[in-house]
C-alpha cells in the first residue's frame, strides 16, 4: 500500500480545486487531480510537481460513470488507498432569473454539483470506508445554497436571484448531511465547504478572496482531527447557517 495518505481532488485542474491539491499536497499528501480534460490535467499536476507536490492526473469526468469507475480501479491498483475525496467539481451556467431558466442548463449544472458528487462518493466510498476512522469527505459548496441567507434580504449576496446554482448547492447541502447520517459510527466525517466569493472562471474572477483564501475551508476540513465536527456546513470563518 501507498505510504502516503492520498487525496483526490474533482475538478482540480483550476481554481480554487487546484489550490486545495496544491495545500493537500504541501501537507504531504499524494494530491490526485480529477479532471475531465487530460491535457488540463496533465499541465496542472505537472505544475504541483515542479512545486515539490506529489501529484499525479486521473481522469475523471464526474458526468461520465465510466470515468468514475476507472478512476476508482486505477487508486486501488495504483495506490490501493484513498483518505480524503474532494467533491470540488462545479459549474454555474445558467444566471437568469427563476421565470426566465433554461431548463437543460439547470439540468445540466444538477448532473455536476450534486448527482456527480453522488457518483463519485457512491464509487469511492469502499477505499474510504478502509481509511477510516481518518478518511474524510468534503463537499464543496457555496453561501447561495444556505436557505437562512438567501432568505435575508439585507445579506451581501442577496442579489443573486437564480435557480440552477443556488439550488444545486441546497441540495448538495442535503447530500452531505445524509451522508454524514450514514457514516456517523465509522468516523469518516463529511461536511460541506462554503469557499467564499473568491476569485476564478466561475465568476469571471470577480470575486473578492484569492484561491488560498477560497481553499481555506476546504483544507480544513479534509485535515479534520478525529475530534473534528461531521454534517455541518462551514466557510473560513466558521459554521455557516442552512
Ligand atoms: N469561486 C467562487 O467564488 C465560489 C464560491 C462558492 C463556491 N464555489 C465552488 O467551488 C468549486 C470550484 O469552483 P471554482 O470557483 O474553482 O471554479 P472553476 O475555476 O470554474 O473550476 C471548476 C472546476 O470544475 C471542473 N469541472 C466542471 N465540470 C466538470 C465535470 N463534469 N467533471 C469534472 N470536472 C468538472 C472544471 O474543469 P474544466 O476546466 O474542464 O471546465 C474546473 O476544474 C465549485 O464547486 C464552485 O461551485 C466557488
Amino acid at each position: 500500500m501507498h505510504d502516503r495518505q492520498v487525496a483526490l481532488v474533482t475538478g482540480a485542474n483550476k481554481g480554487i480545486g487546484l489550490e486545495v491539491a496544491r495545500q493537500l499536497g504541501k501537507r504531504g499528501m499524494t494530491a490526485l487531480l480529477g479532471a475531465r480534460d487530460a491535457e488540463r490535467g496533465k499541465a496542472a499536476a505537472l505544475r504541483l510537481r515542479e512545486d515539490g507536490v506529489d501529484a499525479r492526473f486521473v481522469r475523471l469526468d464526474v458526468t461520465d460513470g465510466a470515468t468514475i469507475d476507472a478512476a476508482a480501479r486505477w487508486i486501488e491498483a495504483e495506490l490501493g488507498r484513498l483518505d480524503v475525496l474532494v467533491n470540488n467539481a462545479g459549474i454555474a451556467l445558467d444566471m437568469h432569473k427563476p421565470s426566465e431558466c433554461n431548463l437543460d442548463e439547470v439540468r445540466q449544472i444538477y448532473e455536476v454539483n450534486v448527482l456527480g458528487v453522488v457518483a463519485i462518493t457512491k464509487a469511492m466510498l469502499p477505499l474510504l470506508r478502509r481509511a477510516a476512522p481518518h478518511a474524510r469527505i468534503v463537499n464543496v459548496t457555496s453561501g447561495l445554497g444556505s436557505l437562512t441567507l438567501n432568505t435575508d434580504p439585507s445579506w451581501e449576496h442577496g442579489g443573486v436571484n437564480v435557480i440552477g446554482y443556488t439550488s444545486s448547492k441546497a441540495a448538495l447541502n442535503m447530500v452531505t448531511v445524509q451522508l454524514a447520517k450514514e457514516l456517523r459510527g465509522t468516523g469518516i466525517k463529511v461536511n460541506a465547504a462554503d469557499p467564499g466569493y473568491t476569485a476564478t472562471d466561475l465568476n469571471n474572477n470577480t470575486g473578492t478572496q484569492t484561491v488560498a483564501e477560497g481553499a481555506e475551508s476546504t483544507v480544513t476540513l479534509a485535515t479534520l482531527g478525529d475530534d473534528g465536527p461531521t454534517g455541518g456546513y462551514f466557510d473560513r470563518r466558521g459554521r455557516v447557517p442552512w
